[in-house]
């Protein structure tokens, strides 16, 4: 794993969108997306350079179940403000978090096939402070694929930041498994500030285990791990 630290967020997003923006001048046509606070500058670096997207699909990690699109706390509504509007891709895929009410086998089972056709060039990844990467938390399969999950109190506790009452956190969500995000060629994983330094640590000098979803991306060989100073304070050797 490379490992990237920067002094600040602003300058590790700018670091992380070179990488984008060089992958896809060699010709990276799918690109995998995440939401959260984590992408944002990076979003904005996207936004405001001339890296074209018309050509290109995107896929991204996941959706809340029950959330409609123009929901603002849903993933597609974030996706829409922060990128798409600004730089529309030839097709955005996102996971169907309304299919997925009645029918979350059938609404995972679509997008694993969408995977599956449109193999993922670049994978851009968040870390939750339980070393969970998309909504794939502790203990689930390394080989897993898309698939329901029923998001955790400490999960559903940090995400309740962005709604107005924790009680309108949604308890489940439509998410890529470990395996598709492994499938992808290469990987871009990012982490900032202080709460996230213990699962930094735990990601990249811990044992390779299920309890810590992002120490599976140690068995990747292309992944790029861009942290600021907080993320990295806990690190053995810098
Ligand atoms: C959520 C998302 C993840 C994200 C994580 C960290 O649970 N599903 O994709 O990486 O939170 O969020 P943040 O970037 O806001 O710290």
């Amino acid at each position: 794993m490379k490992i990237i630290i920067k002094d600040n967020k602003e300058n590790a997003s700018k670091e992380a969108f070179k990488l984008f923006a060089n992958s896809i001048a060699n010709g990276a046509k799918v690109i995998g997306l995440a939401t959260g606070s984590t992408p944002l500058d990076l979003y904005k670096e996207w936004v405001n350079s001339d890296v074209d997207t018309r050509d290109l699909v995107s896929i991204n990690l996941d959706e809340y179940v029950g959330l409609t699109a123009d929901n603002d706390q849903s993933y597609h509504y974030f996706m829409q403000k922060n990128l798409f509007d600004k730089k529309p891709f030839k097709k955005s895929y996102i996971p169907d978090g309304i299919k997925a009410i009645n029918d979350p086998e059938g609404s995972s089972a679509e997008y694993n096939q969408i995977i599956a056709e449109n193999p993922i060039d670049l994978q851009l990844l968040g870390l939750g402070q339980n070393g969970h990467i998309a909504f794939n938390e502790p203990g689930t399969a390394f080989d897993s694929v898309t698939h329901e999950v029923k998001l955790t109190d400490n999960t559903i506790k940090a995400n309740s930041r962005f709604f107005a009452d924790v009680a309108d956190v949604p308890k489940s969500a439509i998410c890529m498994g470990i395996a598709n995000i492994m499938s992808a060629k290469e990987i871009v994983i990012m982490a900032f500030g202080k709460n996230k330094a213990e699962a930094v640590k735990k990601m990249i000098e811990g044992p390779v285990t299920e309890v810590v979803p992002a120490s599976v991306l140690q068995n990747h060989s292309n992944v790029t791990l861009i942290i600021d100073e907080d993320a990295a304070s806990m690190l053995s050797s810098k």
